[in-house]
């Protein structure tokens, strides 16, 4: 960040709302943190000691997980602290590297469902040859390209907004140094940046979404010919929770970074950002794994075991 006019931002986050209510939102999402962290944490561990739950789809899941929980103490763990303190300065370099792990962890999460939908259309679509194509390696690989894709692509992004002029104004309307509030407060020439970064932020978020969407048409071709209502159901209920959990991760993340910047206003993008940044990494850990029968299941014999041992 161009360092010689500004070398701190500071973030408005809620300071225009009252201290009560600003503590009543600290106590909440306090509480909704760590939901996400103990849900999570909870989820990793039962796939890791389960035998049973040793599948590409789980080991997906187990990856989603652990992202969720980094995606969330991005963001979150600064602003429970800004909502009680009257400092909310940030300085440039820690700006820049909350907006980088920002980007990363979004883009990852972002090429995570994708490659979750293609494991399930696999499955579902194609259940002979599934152990054969999602193997251990094509797994590792599935995963591991996520991550980097994420580690590098941030990393272009990140070093290009934090390069914009920044001069006028060293007020960010937002609760942590996100992508659509720092380009607007750039100051000179920012058109190019600007096509640049709503390209990245199509290719990023709608390419995978669209191939999600594709699986699924696909996924659901395939359960309506399958012949057990038993084994329709048991398609169904996966793909259902996937879907909606998938949906609810891209849909705000389309309306804050795809659709066109004059169409709604940067209040409406807090309250968005404060759904996808606190909300879907708490729900996503239910609407996963808690209410799927296996890991149900799972967790049953954990406690069970556990009980016995104790008599
Ligand atoms: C997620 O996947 C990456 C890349 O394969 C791996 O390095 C990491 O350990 C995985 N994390 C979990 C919790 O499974």
């Amino acid at each position: 960040m161009n360092q010689s006019s500004l070398s701190y931002f500071i973030l408005l986050g809620f300071s225009d709302l009252s201290f009560q209510l600003r503590l009543a939102i600290f106590l909440i999402l306090s509480v909704f943190y760590l939901v996400t962290l103990l849900g999570n944490i909870l989820i990793i561990i039962l796939i890791t000691i389960d035998p049973h739950l040793h599948t590409p789809m789980y080991f997906f899941l187990r990856n989603l997980s652990f992202l969720e929980m980094c995606y969330t103490s991005v963001s979150i763990p600064r602003l429970l602290a800004d909502l009680v303190r009257e400092d909310r300065s940030i300085s440039f370099p820690c700006c820049a590297v909350q907006l980088y792990f920002f980007i990363f962890l979004g883009t990852t999460e972002c090429f995570l469902f994708a490659v979750m939908a293609y494991d399930r259309y696999t499955a579902i679509a194609n259940p002979l040859r599934y152990t054969v194509v999602i193997n251990r390696t094509r797994c590792l690989q599935l995963a591991t390209g996520s991550w980097v894709g994420g580690i590098f692509l941030a990393l272009g992004q990140a070093i290009l907004i934090s390069n914009l002029p920044y001069c006028k104004s060293h007020i960010i309307n937002h609760f942590f140094c996100d992508v659509p509030p720092l380009v607007k407060l750039a100051c000179g020439d920012k058109y190019l940046a600007e096509i640049e970064i709503s390209l990245y932020s199509t290719v990023v978020v709608m390419v995978p979404f669209l191939l999600v969407l594709l699986s699924y048409v696909c996924i659901l071709a395939a359960i309506l010919k399958i012949d057990s209502s038993q084994g329709r159901r048991k398609a169904f209920s996966t793909c259902a929770s996937h879907l909606t959990s998938v949906s609810l991760f891209y849909v705000p993340g389309i309306c804050v970074y795809v659709v066109p910047k004059s169409k709604y206003s940067l209040d409406n993008d807090r309250l968005l950002a404060l759904f996808y940044a606190v909300i879907i990494p708490m729900l996503n850990p239910l609407i996963y794994s808690l209410r799927n029968k296996e890991v149900k299941g799972a967790l049953r014999n954990r406690m069970n075991r556990k009980l016995c041992s104790q008599r």
